[in-house]
């Protein structure tokens, strides 16, 4: 008999349900006799004790249903340990009501704030078990989460749809994706719909670069897209402490960087700019089939786990591989866009500006066999290294 509370924490996305409907069947399926405790909204529920007894029915019919069963909010790991307004102490209520309800673990579905949290709670002593969850992919320990591909799939669609519309005007236009801090969004669903120019938060941007670029498209065609991501940052922007560019944003009359992008580059270029934000339509509705595939999967490594007892880990995904990561390795780091990643080589050789310089097309054979060489070179001193090991 396995006694498991259940969690959705941070922002929603989808497959969540198909994550928590993976790790149900492979528990029912084994047929251990299993009790679950769905805590509503998140930590919080946690906190509060609010919860629901869930059977497996509650899990049949949810694989493409987006949004999570249990609800959602955003407890931020920084005021945790704080007492909240009537003086409790949420760590202490957490586990009070986890050793109450005689539970042998927790399943946790959350992004990077949710790690840090389930960290500190398998710190504490409690069982615990994660899953991978965000449209922003930024989760360490994890080559994907889910929800980042069904994102992909919306965010490419608005600029799909965009292009038409932008050709037909000859307008310069930009589409805002999500992502927060990272550029794995953007990037992605950048290059599915073709974009021009892709800015993501990792390769500070130079606005001149961004409008030689535009310029350059004048000779062939008069309009261009550029993916923009939320989090998006000018190279001035970026000298800036992080003080400073907090009260530059505060004190902003622009709502967003593209739209502070756009009157600049109306102004420089004098073409009509016009700005389209997807927003929260790239978290909502159903999980696209990789996702479904991809979370159920997990869920049932989850399981896996339970059965065998193992806690204090994420189940993650790594070369291929689904695996299980220590938790105290994922908490409270990021995973970004490297600069130097082979995609975004290749992007560029394929004259994608990036805001950071143009790759030339005369230098774009150059730069493939210079990055052609420093990965041979990384290969082999690689195996030079395990030889040395072995
Ligand atoms: O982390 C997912 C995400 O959608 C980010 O891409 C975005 O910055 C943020 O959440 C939006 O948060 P909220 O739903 O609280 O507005």
């Amino acid at each position: 008999m396995k006694r498991i509370g259940m969690l959705t924490s941070g922002g929603d996305c989808q497959a969540l349900n198909a994550a928590m409907r993976g790790v149900v069947k492979t528990l029912v399926h084994a047929e251990e006799e299993v009790e679950i405790y769905g805590f509503l909204d998140g930590y919080k529920g946690l906190i509060y004790g609010d919860y629901r007894m869930l059977s497996g029915k509650d899990f049949s019919g949810i694989l493409t249903k987006g949004g999570t069963i249990l609800g959602t909010s955003r407890t931020p790991f920084k005021t945790i340990k704080e007492p909240d307004e009537n003086g409790l102490d949420k760590v202490e209520a957490m586990k009070h009501n986890y050793y109450k309800l005689n539970l042998d673990c927790l399943v946790i579905l959350g992004g990077n704030g949710t790690h840090k949290t389930a960290n500190l709670l398998r710190e504490e002593g409690l069982n615990v078990v994660t899953l991978p969850k965000t449209i922003d992919n930024d989760l360490y320990g994890t080559d994907m989460t889910f929800g980042f591909q069904s994102a992909v799939d919306i965010a490419t669609n608005a600029i799909d749809c965009i292009h038409t519309t932008a050709a037909s005007h000859s307008r310069v236009f930009i589409v805002e994706v999500m992502g927060h801090k990272v550029g794995w969004l953007t990037l992605n669903a950048g290059m599915a719909s073709g974009a021009d120019i892709i800015l993501i938060p990792e390769i500070p941007y130079d606005l001149d670069e961004i409008i030689a670029a535009i310029e350059r498209r004048k000779k062939n065609s008069h309009f261009t897209i550029i993916a923009v991501a939320e989090g998006a940052i000018s190279k001035e922007d970026a000298k800036l402490s992080k003080k400073e560019y907090a009260k530059k944003l505060k004190d902003s009359p622009y709502p967003s960087v593209s739209y502070e992008l756009a009157a600049q580059i109306a102004e420089k270029t004098g073409q009509e700019v016009r700005v389209t934000v997807p927003g929260h339509t790239q978290r909502g509705g159903s999980p696209c089939p990789y996702d479904r595939v991809f979370a159920s999967r997990l869920g049932s490594e989850a399981a896996n786990l339970i059965l065998k007892g193992e806690y204090g880990f994420m189940v993650g995904y790594k070369d291929r591989e689904i695996v299980k990561v220590p938790l105290e390795e994922v908490a409270g780091k990021l995973k970004s866009v490297s600069p130097d990643a082979r995609i975004v080589q290749e992007a560029k050789m394929m004259g994608i500006c990036f805001g950071d310089g143009y790759l030339a097309k005369e230098e774009a054979p150059k730069a493939a066999k210079e990055k052609e060489k420093s990965s041979k070179d990384g290969k082999e001193k690689s195996s030079k290294d395990k030889g040395k090991k072995g």
